[in-house]
């Protein structure tokens, strides 16, 4: 089980293990260049695919991406259909790409509203890359913050029964959420200028540092996330301590750093 950020205090990390992105602004890089909206969508999966790649160069472990939201659906039709489109082509074409770079792919979100042929595409693609561990992907799909919420109250009721009526604690929760296999994000990026988090993950991101940019998604590359590990780094991350015991922590683990390098020279001269 994954630790909670709410329940115990995370080590310190320079580069984010949990990235989690909401990728906005497709529609306003295409009408920026008088195409239609499909383009900045097309566009958008090119930029996915140079982010996956910028996030295994630098050691990222997590990657999780808001591609469809439960309240996209009230877009037009025709923008729906060219969306499920896109995620069928990628889903055909990308797989192999990532399977080679040691990708483990998930798909989270209420996938029976999608059609049977994407849903045996996710699971095709989800059991081929299972086995891989370099950075997992995960592609939220038809996903919603309150839906992922009522969903684990009602599959965890369904099958422990016995503890309706009862204080539900969050071990007993957390299992049942559908990222229950990967940390919290450390780090939360928007771009495309909204600072808000559209239902995203909402129990996830309860500790998650947030950096909005006015990038549109498809203008997103690796240059871009230095910028938002850069502002990452920045900050102190406190969890509800203050600033004095967080620097009496990060002295302790080097001086433990220290003593533990010392050790290791030690023995080699030995
Ligand atoms: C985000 O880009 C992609 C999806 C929601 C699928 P948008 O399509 O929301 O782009 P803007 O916000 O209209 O520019
Ligand atoms: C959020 O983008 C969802 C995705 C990126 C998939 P939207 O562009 O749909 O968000 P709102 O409606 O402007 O908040
Ligand atoms: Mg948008």
């Amino acid at each position: 089980m994954q630790t909670s950020s709410t329940l115990e205090v995370p080590p310190p990390r320079d580069v984010p293990r949990h990235v989690a992105i909401i990728m906005d602004g497709n529609g306003r890089w295409a009408r920026k260049r008088r195409l239609p909206r499909f383009a900045g969508h097309k566009r958008g999966v090119d930029a996915l695919r140079v982010t996956v790649k910028a996030c295994i160069e630098r050691g990222i472990r997590y990657l999780t991406m808001f591609a469809f939201s439960y309240e996209n659906w009230r877009r037009p039709e025709d923008e729906v259909a060219l969306l499920m489109q896109l995620f069928t082509a990628a889903l055909t074409n990308e797989v192999n790409r990532l399977h080679r770079n040691g990708v483990q792919l998930r798909v989270i979100g209420d996938l029976s509203r999608f059609d049977v042929r994407i849903r045996n595409l996710v699971a095709e693609a989800e059991a081929r890359t299972a086995g891989n561990s370099r950075l997992t992907l995960t592609i939220a799909a038809n996903y919603g913050g309150r839906w992922d919420l009522m969903q684990a109250v009602s599959r965890l009721l369904k099958e422990q029964p016995q503890l309706a009526g009862s204080e539900i604690t969050e071990p007993q929760l957390t299992p049942y959420l559908s990222m229950s296999y990967a940390p919290e994000p450390d780090l939360f990026i928007r771009t495309g200028g909204e600072q808000r988090i559209s239902n995203f993950l909402l129990w996830q991101l309860a500790y998650a540092e947030f950096y909005f940019t006015q990038a549109l998604w498809p203008d997103f590359d690796g240059a871009a996330l230095d910028v938002a590990i850069a502002s990452y780094r920045d900050r102190e991350r406190r969890f509800g301590r203050t600033s004095e015991q967080v620097e009496e922590e990060k002295a302790r683990l080097e001086k433990a750093l220290e003593h533990a390098g010392k050790a290791a020279r030690a023995r080699a001269n030995a």
